[in-house]
């Protein structure tokens, strides 16, 4: 099983990353073969609006979201991880996700079957932290998270958040979050297995 991990945060080995990692580490426990993208590390273009791949579904812009394409379809599941911004996903997280256009245009115009009813099935996970403690905190973030996965004909299986998590290893003094994100990875991994 294939377990793809994507931090859209810009601070390395911040608090998103830290919980990616736990999740990774629970996946590879339970057998997955684990890969983490830190999207800082890769050039993607926010999405252009121009329709060039809405005949085609594939994107014009040609940039780091080619080796990427083809990693979100390998993937049996996929994990999202960004810290909130202003109320949503950080910029780095929502370049990749408007890029999905080009797949949403694969599965919704050209009507690709291996995105549709019988192809196959991903499970797709939300990983989010934030400074503040609202209640509503996470909410845009987890409804853009449910559109990308839809795409990617993932079924949204739930989110970890951590409120109150603002500077750089803060995640820690949570005392919880470690050992909860690596049973979310051995969970993802061996919910998969029962089918
Ligand atoms: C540009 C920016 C916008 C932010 N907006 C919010 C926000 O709307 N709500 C919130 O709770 N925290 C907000 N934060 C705080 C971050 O979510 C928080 O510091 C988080 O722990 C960063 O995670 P990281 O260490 O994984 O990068 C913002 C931080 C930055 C830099």
């Amino acid at each position: 099983m294939k377990v793809l991990g994507i931090s859209g945060s810009p601070r390395r080995g911040g608090n998103t990353d830290t919980l990616l990692e736990e999740v990774l580490k629970g996946a590879e426990k339970e057998g997955a073969k684990a890969e983490r993208l830190h999207l800082i590390d890769y050039t993607i273009t926010p999405c252009k609006e121009c329709h060039g791949c809405d005949n085609t579904g594939n994107c014009v812009v040609l940039d780091d979201m080619e080796k990427i394409y083809p990693k979100l379809l390998e993937a049996d599941v996929v994990i999202l991880a960004s810290p909130i911004f202003f109320y949503g996903v950080t910029a780095w997280a929502k370049a990749l996700i408007d890029r999905s256009q080009a797949l949403w245009s694969r599965k919704y115009l050209l009507k690709d079957p291996s995105l549709g009813k019988e192809g196959k099935k991903r499970k797709g996970f939300f990983i989010s932290v934030g400074a503040t403690k609202g209640p509503k905190v996470f909410e845009g973030a987890i409804l853009t998270a449910k559109y990308f996965f839809d795409v990617l004909n993932a079924e949204y299986v739930g989110e970890l958040v951590f409120r109150g998590v603002e500077a750089k290893g803060d995640i820690l003094k949570h005392p919880e979050a470690l050992q909860q994100a690596y049973e979310t990875g051995r969970e993802l991994v061996s919910a998969g297995k029962k089918g």
